[in-house]
């Protein structure tokens, strides 16, 4: 959200490396090719000579923007549950938004939202509705977000809470507490089509939660929800939810499966969440509280979130750790460091703000808990709250980010280091992350390093979203860092054009990157490209890696890279010498120990094929028995979209390889050459 700013901090003294870079401008087409027979390049690789390297480097950063959350990666269909929409967040939004009065054949009545006794204090706002005359149905109707996908047999499952109340003279059967109020819940078409039905009974003063199921006997990709009383009196209706049966790994209140499964194939090593500037907020009272997240769906408190709509935080903190779990992924959860975005422009522009220092040790005790909530037996208090969720076993938490992309000033200083502080002392066992600013340089990223140097901080985050240029001419960025400073983590990234997000050209200029990421994988530890998904006519942010509907996803040519990058990491690097003719290259070789497999990475960022004649010295012996993969497209300016979901794709087929082999790179392409271990 922060105007980007290009500022180069590192200039090139290198001139093996300029030349380097200037080819490969030449080569993804950013600068006029002249008409050059690329030489047949020798790759050479020395086996002999492990450097030892992060096994997690490639994760993934999850962050509720373009509603990657709720309509997104959530399973929930219906929008506003809970009635708890503000104009606060929106001007045009209420307690009634995406929901509508529904009156069917005679029905008579109205509906009003209220607070006087809610299902919690976190949840003050339900919906009444009050039936004067049943008719065929007096009640409400959810358009879900951008209508709710519905698909033929397959089971939903709704639920409800709700509780009876007189009005006026109109208690349900003649003023007595003697009959239940029954409500028609209906799945169907835009024009009422019935697409799946069932009943629910409410009955007494009290809120009680009451369920049902629903099997769709067709299909619809914009099918609304309608809760129809026919009961003459009122009932206060709150948290109405549908959730499709199967969700990812069928977990309760789950997870999108097509979405899940699509970043679980990325096999991520962490997952960083919920944010980004996200966490920060757009004031203090925005800061995301990981507290108001777990616990039953009723019981938390959904707020705005600084991308412009609300978040329910049905996908809150213990979702996002059975998610990491789930697909193999260490949680990397980030939080507040005690102040909000430098540009919250809430209440008057009041900027970066930090909490009272008479609250921070009310929040030091946040931080603490969390990692106790994760890590604690289910016998400690926020271990018991974990468990009480379906998780005795800890999640293992190692990584923890404290602060994203802050302006570092004196007020962000003084609390950054307190949270520091407590936690290297009551929990050195933790990997802190800290925050070096919104830039890959400039003021921010000085006094963050600063900051890293003087703590000692494990790790430091750093972010850039620049254009594929900057990506190429940096390729040596990590070679020359001190060693003996913090490690790096690469929490953001991502290379756009001025005018077309996700080209292949950005996607293999990322490619080349990540090959230097994996070559620094010694001080550079995780790396997440960003942002993650986003919701077609949601989009806020270009480019993201996996673009979706309610029914469809589309992934980008970076998702393509990630995915190679992911399910192809190694935790030994080995260093190559590749011939000085090979200036449109960018290779890597790694070895994954767990599998004994040898991996080999090529970036050709040539318009014209490129032979290769490749050595894998110093070792015993070297598997003739490969696959290799291949990313590329007909044009380097192809772009993945709905319309065309394959432009830009990957082709898998088994090659011969061994101690030397040749292979002809095709042009604009990423291969990775995969040779068995055992
Ligand atoms: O990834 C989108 C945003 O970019 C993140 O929220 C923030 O950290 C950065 O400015």
């Amino acid at each position: 959200m922060e105007a980007r700013q290009n500022m180069r901090m590192y200039p090139r003294s290198n001139i093996l490396a300029a030349g380097r870079a200037f080819f490969f401008l030449l080569m993804l087409g950013m600068v006029k090719e002249p008409n050059v027979h690329s030489e047949p390049a020798n790759i050479t690789v020395d086996l002999s000579k492990p450097k030892a390297i992060s096994p997690d480097l490639i994760g993934i950063f999850f962050e509720d923007i373009n509603y990657a959350a709720d309509g997104g990666l959530y399973a929930e269909l219906v929008q506003n549950r809970s009635f708890e929409y503000q104009a606060t967040e929106r001007l045009e939004w209420g307690p009634m938004t995406a929901w509508e009065l529904s009156t069917r054949d005679g029905g008579r009545g109205s509906l009003s939202v209220e607070t006087a006794v809610s299902v919690h204090p976190n949840n003050p706002h339900y919906l009444v509705i009050d039936v004067q005359q049943p008719g065929a149905g007096v009640g409400l109707v959810n358009s879900g977000f951008d209508g709710i996908p519905v698909q033929s047999g397959a089971q939903y499952d709704f639920s409800l809470f709700g509780r009876q109340l007189f009005i006026g003279n109109r208690w349900g059967n003649n003023g007595k507490l003697d009959q239940p109020t029954k409500l028609l819940v209906r799945l169907e078409t835009k024009d009422r089509g019935v697409l799946g039905e069932t009943t629910v009974e409410v009955s007494g003063r009290n809120w009680q939660r009451v369920a049902g199921a629903i099997t769709a006997t067709n299909s619809d990709s914009s099918a609304r929800l309608a809760v129809l009383s026919l009961t003459r009196g009122g009932v206060a209706v709150d948290e109405i939810s549908l959730l499709p049966k199967a969700t990812f790994k069928n977990r309760a209140n789950g997870l999108r499966p097509d979405l899940a499964q699509a970043i679980a194939d990325l096999k991520p090593k962490f997952m960083r969440f919920p944010g980004g500037c996200l966490v920060h907020g757009h004031g203090l009272d925005n800061l995301y509280r990981w507290k108001d997240t777990i616990g039953p769906i009723e019981q938390r408190r959904g707020q705005g979130n600084l991308w412009g709509y609300h978040q329910s935080v049905g996908l809150g903190y213990f979702e996002f750790f059975q998610f990491c779990e789930d697909i193999g992924a260490k949680p990397l959860p980030v939080v507040p460091a005690g102040v909000c975005c430098q540009n919250a422009d809430h209440q008057g522009g009041t900027g970066q703000r930090g909490l009272p220092l008479s609250e921070m040790p009310a929040y030091l005790q946040d931080v603490l808990d969390l990692i106790e909530w994760a890590n604690g037996p289910a016998t400690s208090t926020w271990g018991a709250k974990r468990a009480a969720a379906g998780h005795p076993e800890p999640f293992h938490l190692k990584y923890l980010g404290v602060g994203n992309e802050e302006h570092i000033t004196p007020v962000f200083g003084e609390r950054f280091k307190m949270i520091h502080d407590v936690l290297k002392a009551k929990h050195p066992e933790i990997t802190v992350i800290g925050t070096v600013g919104p830039f890959h340089s400039g003021e921010d990223y000085d006094a963050g390093w600063k900051i890293a140097d003087e703590l000692k901080i494990a790790m430091v985050d750093e972010h850039y979203y620049e254009k594929p240029e900057w990506f190429l001419n940096n390729l040596q960025r990590y070679d020359r860092y001190d060693r003996a400073r913090s490690r790096v983590y690469v929490g953001e990234y991502a290379a756009h054009e001025s005018n077309r997000a996700n080209t292949l050209r950005c996607a293999l200029a990322e490619a080349a990157y990540l090959t230097s990421l994996e070559r620094n994988a010694d001080v550079v530890q995780l790396a997440s490209y960003a942002p993650l998904l986003a919701k077609q006519n949601r989009t806020q942010w270009r480019p993201d890696m996996i673009y979706f509907s309610n029914t469809n996803l589309v992934r980008s040519a970076n998702y393509y890279v990630q995915q190679l990058f992911g399910q192809n990491s190694g935790d030994q690097w080995f260093p190559a010498n590749t011939a000085a003719t090979a200036t449109n290259l960018a290779t890597s070789c790694v070895r994954d120990s767990a599998s004994g497999d040898l991996i080999l990475k090529v970036v050709n960022g040539g318009a014209g094929p490129q032979a290769l004649a490749i050595a894998l010295s110093g070792a015993k012996t070297v598997s003739s028995s490969a696959t290799k993969t291949v990313l590329t497209a007909a044009d380097v300016m192809a772009v993945n979209d709905f319309n065309n979901p394959g432009a830009v794709s990957t082709q898998a087929a088994p090659i011969a390889a061994g101690e030397k082999f040749d292979y002809e790179a095709p042009p604009y392409s990423l291969t990775v050459i995969r040779l068995r271990g055992r």
